[in-house]
């Protein structure tokens, strides 16, 4: 074949391969970089990949995304992303986000959340993660603390970015593994963030009114207390999976309870978990002016703004209440059916005598789980010591991907896991099932 005029040939390409095998210097990148570890998730993905591909059966309840197969985005949010590339929207928005998405944003939370947000209460991202690093940004000074209850999703690594300091708290499991105030109310004196998150992730749990209520007075009285010098303490409320509620639970937020809390309320949200559309990457923050102006200066430098066709694509499909209520429905309820496939198979386990608890999920796609088998001896003579060895037993003896809690913050999480359903079949669950009974029955 011809070569392009400006292909190089062969003989002229620079290999590289190789060349950064002995660096001279040791500090390469910053301790901050070092400090933020990579994801415990992405390693046992890697795990699952590897089982599969050597043709194992594997139930993979590890992911917390939607396997486009099982749980499709909206047909409407595809088409509306075709349109607007054909349209040729396809340079900069502006680094806050498209005005009309703003506005779009605005009136989505006044009609389903009940809430009036001005245009410079809204700024637009890629994703949902941006919103946090740009809050953590705008408000937090070096050293800085940040209480985050766990177990929580991501949070912790947005800390140490900022080089802030973390106390994390963990919750109990008779709380559904939410925070309580009782748990909270010694660590946030000084604090300048409160990380929430309903419905949560790993723990599939939502916040009552009362609970929300009793932290909502707490952050309140405490921001009553300080002195303007002293700066606010403000919540961080990841509702990222607020559409998904089971059991016809509501979603609720501190600012529907108390209008006081806008002020101090920053939501993290957007279409990631809320239409099964992670790849799109379209989110927002909505908050106080003042701190959402502060964020967008952070999303503007780090480019991590929402690609300008899906800005005008979502701001379209959210417009259409009609289909927007059609995708709501359609999710929640497959995941609520899906779930509670999931459960039954493990209630059977549990009558039989499996040493198995799970807590029921109220919302989002997640199911947390107790394994009881540390100590127990697998057919190979070994001795389940902690979670990293029940995990492993359970994937490679029984085909079952799972998180241990561990990777959710949480120090002390013997025996918890988190199962996500967004990447598995019916099929898949029913599957599993036997070969976990097995797995289990052969410790002793
Ligand atoms: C609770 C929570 N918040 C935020 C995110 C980030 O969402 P996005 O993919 O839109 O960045 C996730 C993703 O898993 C999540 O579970």
């Amino acid at each position: 074949m011809k070569k392009s005029g400006k292909a190089k040939a062969m003989s002229d390409v620079l290999d590289l391969t190789g060349a950064f095998n002995s660096p001279k210097h040791q500090h390469r990148v910053s301790s901050r970089t070092s400090g933020v570890q990579g994801s415990q998730i992405l390693r046992i993905a890697g795990q699952i990949r590897a089982l599969q591909s050597s043709g194992e059966a594997v139930c993979n309840l590890s992911v917390g995304d939607y396997s486009p197969q099982e749980f499709p985005v909206p047909k409407d949010l595809i088409l509306e992303n075709m349109k607007a590339f054909e349209e040729g929207h396809t340079n900069y928005p502006p680094a806050i986000g498209l005005p009309e998405m703003r506005d779009a944003v605005a009136d989505y939370y006044a009609h389903y959340l009940g809430l009036r947000y001005p245009r410079e209460g809204v700024v637009i991202t890629s994703g949902a993660r941006p919103v946090v690093f740009a809050f953590f940004n705008a408000v937090l000074n070096p050293g800085d603390k940040v209480v985050n209850p766990t177990p929580s999703w991501n949070t912790h690594y947005y800390v140490a970015l900022c080089n802030a300091t973390e106390v994390r708290v963990d919750s109990r499991p008779e709380d559904g593994f939410l925070p309580t105030r009782a748990g909270l109310e010694d660590h946030v004196k000084g604090a300048r963030i409160l990380c929430l998150c309903s419905p949560g992730n790993p723990t599939g749990t939502l916040f009552s009114e009362e609970r929300l209520k009793a932290i909502c007075e707490m952050v309140l009285e405490e921001n009553n207390r300080r002195t303007p010098e002293e700066g606010p303490l403000y919540v961080l409320y990841d509702q990222v999976y607020w559409p998904i509620t089971h059991g016809g639970r509501k979603h609720i937020t501190p600012v529907g309870l108390f209008p006081e809390m806008a002020a101090y309320t920053v939501f993290v949200d957007g279409i990631s978990k809320a239409f099964a559309a992670t790849g799109v990457r379209v989110g927002w923050g909505v908050g106080p002016s003042d701190v959402i102006t502060g964020m967008s200066r952070y999303t503007s430098h780090s480019g991590s703004w929402a690609p300008k066709p899906a800005q005008i694509a979502t701001t379209r499909f959210l417009a259409k209440r009609d289909v927007v209520d059609a995708a709501f429905k359609d999710l929640q309820e497959a995941l609520e059916a899906r779930l509670g496939r999931l459960s039954k198979g493990l209630q059977v386990l549990i009558d039989e005598g499996c040493p198995l608890r799970f807590v029921d999920p109220e919302g989002a796609l997640y199911l947390t789980l107790e394994v009881k088998i540390v100590g127990r001896k697998t057919p190979d003579g070994k001795v389940l010591e902690n979670n990293e060895d029940i995990r492993t037993y359970l994937l490679s003896h029984a085909g079952m991907g799972i998180v241990p809690f561990e990777a959710f913050g949480v120090k002390n999480a013997l025996a918890w896991f988190r199962l996500s359903v967004g990447a598995v079949s019916d099929n898949d669950i029913d599957s599993l099932m036997p070969r976990l009974r097995d797995a289990i029955s052969k410790l002793s």
